[in-house]
């Protein structure tokens, strides 16, 4: 396994009910390291142009009007095959599908407002952390 690092995004559901800290916890629970980590709040367009790739689905609008609503928390996270870590601590996208001891389980409110966000794989974690964060701004 390789050293690897992910985006993680806490979404406006989590940072509005106090949950950075739980969340953060599961994270390091599990052996991931928050090399990066700042809050800010997205206006409309840089959460479209984050979620660009879901332009054509259904739920495109209400999910960038969702994570412009309130502050998020973005975070580069850094750990042995961290992508694949980091999804299994967040579980699946659909709460109700989510294993227990996830922070989708625990937390998320719905398949829309679930709490987190993650890099599918490697490759796409260097482009969402480029989004987010320059090379200073990387701690390990
Ligand atoms: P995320 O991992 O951030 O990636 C895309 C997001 O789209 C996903 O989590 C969900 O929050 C959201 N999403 C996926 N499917 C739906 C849906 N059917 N309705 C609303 N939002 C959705």
């Amino acid at each position: 396994m390789a050293i690897e690092r992910t985006l993680s995004i806490i979404k406006p559901d989590a940072t509005n009910r106090n949950l950075t800290g739980a969340i953060n916890a599961k994270f390091e629970a599990a052996g991931l390291r928050i090399i990066a980590q700042k809050r800010i709040h997205l206006t409309d367009a840089q959460a479209g142009k984050f979620y660009e790739v879901h332009a054509a689905r259904p739920f495109y609008g209400e999910l960038c009007e969702f994570m412009s609503s309130a502050p998020v928390v973005v975070q580069v996270l850094e750990g042995e095959d961290a992508n694949a870590k980091n999804r299994e601590v967040m579980g699946a996208t659909n709460p109700a599908e989510a294993a227990e001891g996830t922070i989708r389980k625990e937390f998320a409110l719905s398949i829309g407002e679930n709490s987190v966000h993650g890099s599918d794989a490697p490759e796409t974690a260097a482009v969402e952390i480029a989004y987010f964060f320059s090379g200073l701004e990387l701690v390990g």
